[in-house]
C-alpha cells in the first residue's frame, strides 16, 4: 500500500493539529527513553519537531505512533482500518500503481522451496496476500485480522471469486492467535507488522504456532536510502499520497498515519534484530524497489 518516505523520521512535518502535537509528545517522550544522552528529558519542554529530529526508528517508537493519537494503538489500528476498508483494495493499486500485488507475489515466492500445507496470514485485511498464497497449492489458508470491515471485505472478495472454500478468514489478533503450537508450515504478514500494537508480542506468537523447521516471511514498507529515489518517494509518500488519500479516503488520518508509522518503524538489520529477539533462528533481508518496500525471511 503506497510508498515510503525517504529520510524516515527527519521527515516528519511540524505539528499541525491537536493529535499531531499529542503524536510527537508521545514520540518525544519514547525517544528519551530510548536515548540515554538525550537532552530533553520532558516532552513538554522539548519541542516536538526537535523530538522527531532525534527519532531514532525502534520498536518503542513504533509503539508510540498511533492513528489518532487518543489511546492504544491496537484499537486505533482496528478503528482506522474499519473505516477505510470499503476504498482499501482500490487506493493500494491506485496509491502503489499496482506494484503492491507484485510484491505480494515475490514475498509468496519465498515459500515455494518449502511447499506449505498450512499456510498462516497474519493481518490478512481484505485477504490479497492469504489469494498469493494459493499459487503454493496448500492444503488449508487461514487469515485473521482485527478489523471486522477488512476481514468483510475480504469475505466478499473470496465469495466474487469462488475462493471462499479455499481461504478460512477468521477475527484473531496477532498478539493471541487462536492457534495450537506448530498448526502451520508458513506464516505470512503483509504491511500488518508495523500496526502491531505490541511488535515482540505478535512476532513471538507467530513464532509459536509455526511447525520447527517452518517459515515465516514478512513483507513490510522501509526506507529507500539512495538519491534521488529517497527525495522523490520522501515528497510523494509525505505530501501526495495524504492528500489523495484524503480525497478518496472517508479517514483523513489515516495516509498521515501512514507515513508517520514507515518513519520510525526498525528496518533491515533492526528488524532482523526483533525477528530474532522473538526466537527466529535465520533471518534474511530482501529490499524491493529501491528499498521502498523489504520482504523479510525469518525460519524457526
Ligand atoms: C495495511 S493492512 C494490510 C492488509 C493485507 N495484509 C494486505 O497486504 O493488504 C494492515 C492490516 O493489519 C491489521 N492488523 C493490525 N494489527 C493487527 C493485529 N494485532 N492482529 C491482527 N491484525 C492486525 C489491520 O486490521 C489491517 O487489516
Amino acid at each position: 500500500m503506497g510508498f515510503g518516505p525517504s529520510v524516515g523520521a527527519s521527515f516528519a512535518r511540524p505539528p499541525s493539529s491537536p493529535v499531531k502535537l499529542a503524536q510527537k509528545a508521545r514520540l518525544s517522550r519514547a525517544f528519551n527513553q530510548g536515548l540515554p544522552m538525550s537532552k530533553a528529558t520532558d516532552s513538554s519542554t522539548s519541542p516536538s519537531t526537535e523530538a522527531s529530529k532525534q527519532a531514532a526508528p525502534s520498536r518503542e517508537a513504533s509503539a508510540s505512533v498511533t492513528p489518532y493519537g487518543e489511546g492504544a494503538k491496537k484499537a486505533e489500528v482496528a478503528r482506522m482500518f474499519d473505516n477505510i476498508a470499503g476504498n482499501y483494495d482500490f487506493l493500494n493499486r491506485f496509491l502503489s500503481l499496482g506494484i503492491d500485488t507484485l510484491w505480494r507475489r515475490k514475498a509468496v515466492c519465498q515459500l515455494a522451496a518449502l511447499q506449505p500445507k498450512r499456510i498462516l496470514d497474519v493481518a490478512t485485511g481484505t485477504g490479497d496476500l492469504a489469494i498469493a498464497a494459493l499459487a503454493l497449492e496448500p492444503k488449508e489458508v487461514v487469515g485473521v485480522d482485527i478489523s471486522r470491515e477488512m476481514l468483510a471485505k475480504g469475505r466478499e472478495k473470496l465469495r466474487r471469486r469462488r475462493l471462499d472454500d479455499r481461504i478460512r478468514l477468521e477475527d484473531g489478533d496477532s498478539e493471541h492467535l487462536p492457534f495450537a503450537d506448530g498448526h502451520f508450515d508458513a506464516v505470512l504478514c503483509a504491511y500488518g507488522v508495523r500496526n502491531f500494537g505490541d511488535l515482540q508480542a505478535g512476532l513471538k506468537e507467530m513464532r509459536r504456532v509455526l511447525r520447527p523447521a517452518g517459515r515465516m516471511v514478512i513483507l513490510e514498507f522501509s526506507r529507500p536510502h539512495a538519491f534521488p529515489v529517497k527525495q522523490l518517494f520522501g515528497f510523494y509518500f509525505r505530501t501526495i499520497l495524504p492528500s489523495l488519500g484524503r480525497l478518496v479516503s472517508r479517514d483523513a488520518r489515516a495516509y498521515d498515519y501512514l507515513h508517520e508509522s514507515v518513519a520510525v518503524f526498525p528496518e533491515g538489520q533492526a528488524f532482523e534484530a526483533e525477528l530474532k529477539q522473538a526466537g527466529f533462528q535465520r533471518t534474511t533481508c530482501i529490499r524491493l524497489s529501491f528499498g521502498i518496500s523489504s520482504i523479510y525471511i525469518a525460519d524457526a
